[in-house]
């Protein structure tokens, strides 16, 4: 080869490789960049597959809120009315269908005037104004039935609010009034014939304490009336015997004579014996009067009636007409002053103290040696009468029980269990006083009750 040839060889040669070079480079660049498209589409296919999952549970969660929702609201029994902010009617439950034979689809759109009766339009129209400020409760409302007839209602009205807590509308809610009214009249009934039924338990304790209040009077009564029946007895024969010894001086008897029928009629033993007859008789009649006059205090409506009395002779007055008129006779332990004045009410308490002892006295029946401790102690201006027996006591289930209405662990027939629910009432009420209860029956020491009454002197 020449020069020439040579020199043209070595000048192409290098010209091809660049050229084969800058081709290869293209080819590189190209792959690089179909390389990052691929990946970015893949990149973008992957993001589009999680999207798609997370709206498919998005849409799931979606669903199961709204199908709770509205099995909520067609398990609801009262109407629901879903209105727009313009008071358009949105949605309506099964309960208002059944109140108005109209449903969701008729009423859905329609506004919320056209539901209500001509009569309440006013009231209905202030609603989207209303419920701005405060919710409304309890607002009688007729709606109209698909017959036009009116529907009453109780409705509370509701706002609505959106998700940036714009408020979107209002819900009402409603209950036929009907159904209400309904309710309310059996409740009121029911409650007239339990008010009519414990009247009536009332009545039939306080004929159970009348009577065990007459049986003892009975027994008080009995004393001087026997003792002024014997005496008048005496005096009635005494005054046979003077007739005979004043006729016979009348028909002018000798001294002899006259002696005589005096020996014979005891007539000296008969002076003798009149003044002490006269004397019991009038004693007797005293004491009939006295029972009369605190039965009269018991029996009578003013019982409530508050003065200045002595407790003491309350007390025992209490204790022994009780004691009179059962079969038991218990010893009695009593511990109290010979005077007590206070300023309450004689005949409740004399009522609370009958029902205590009266209590006492049927807890200790069958006790051997039946036991009744009264006592009296004085505290911070409040005098508390203790009145202790020795029974078997209350248990703890029931010693909360019984003050409670017809709470009677007595055999039917034996007790009402008002006894001491009426004396707590008495004694806190109308006496402005306590009434409590101790249970001993682990010492075996029996019940013990309380009655704190104020020591007060002046009305
Ligand atoms: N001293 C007591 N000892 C034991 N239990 C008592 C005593 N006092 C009351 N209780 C219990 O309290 C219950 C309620 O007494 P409460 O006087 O209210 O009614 P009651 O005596 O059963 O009937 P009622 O007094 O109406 O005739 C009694 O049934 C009895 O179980
Ligand atoms: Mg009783």
């Amino acid at each position: 080869m020449n020069d020439a040839a040579r020199q043209q060889s070595s000048s192409v040669k290098p010209r091809v490789t660049i050229a084969l070079q800058h081709e290869q480079q293209t080819r590189r660049a190209d792959d690089k960049m179909w390389v990052d498209v691929i990946q970015r589409m893949e990149n973008s296919y992957t993001d589009l597959v999680h999207y798609q999952l997370e709206l498919e549970a998005k849409n799931a969660e979606l669903e199961n809120a709204q199908r709770f929702i509205e099995s909520i609201i067609s398990s609801i029994s009262d109407v629901l009315i879903v209105c727009d902010i313009n008071g358009n009617i949105l949605q309506v439950n099964d309960a208002l269908k059944t109140a108005t034979g109209k449903s969701s689809v008729e009423l859905a759109g329609t506004p919320l005037t056209a539901l209500i009766s001509d009569k309440n339009q006013t009231v209905i129209a202030e609603f989207p104004k209303r419920i701005r400020t405060a919710s409304i409760i309890d607002c009688e409302i007729d709606l109209l039935s698909y017959n036009n007839d009116d529907v009453p209602m109780a409705v509370n009205c509701s706002a609505r609010f959106d998700h940036n807590n714009n408020l979107s509308g209002f819900v009402i809610t409603g209950r036929p009034l009907g159904e209400l009214r309904k309710a309310y009249h059996e409740l009121h009934q029911s409650h007239e014939d339990l008010k009519n039924a414990q009247q009536q338990l009332i009545q039939s304790e306080k004929l159970a304490s009348l009577g065990r209040l007459v049986a003892g009077v009975a027994h008080e009564l009995n004393n001087p009336i026997s003792f002024l029946y014997a005496n008048m007895h005496a005096l009635r024969t005494y005054e046979n015997k003077f007739k005979i010894y004043i006729n016979s001086i009348h028909d002018g008897a000798t001294n002899d004579e006259r002696e005589k029928l005096r020996q014979e009629l005891k007539i000296d033993n008969m002076m003798h014996d009149i003044e002490p007859l006269i004397e019991g008789s009038l004693e007797g009649a005293e004491r009939v009067s006295d029972i009369v006059k605190n039965l009269r205090k018991f029996a009578t409506p003013q019982a409530g009636h508050k003065q200045i009395f002595d407790l003491i002779p309350v007390i025992e007055r209490a204790t022994s007409w009780v004691i009179k008129a059962s079969t038991g006779k218990p010893k009695i332990v009593s511990d109290y002053p010979e005077c007590l004045e206070i300023y309450n009410s004689e005949g409740h308490i004399h009522q609370i103290l009958i029902n205590l002892i009266q209590n006492a006295i049927d807890a200790i029946a069958d006790n051997k040696e039946p036991l009744l401790n009264i006592q009296i102690r004085i505290k911070n201006k409040m005098v508390a009468i203790s009145i202790q027996d020795n029974g078997s006591g209350i248990s703890e289930q029931d010693i909360v029980k019984i003050f409670d209405p017809f709470f009677t662990t007595k055999a039917a027939g034996h007790g009402t269990g008002l006894g001491l629910y009426i004396s707590y009432g008495l004694a806190t009420e109308q006496c402005s006083g306590n009434l409590m209860a101790l249970s001993h029956h682990t010492k075996n020491k029996g019940a013990e009750f309380i009655l704190s009454l104020p020591l007060e002197m002046t009305p």
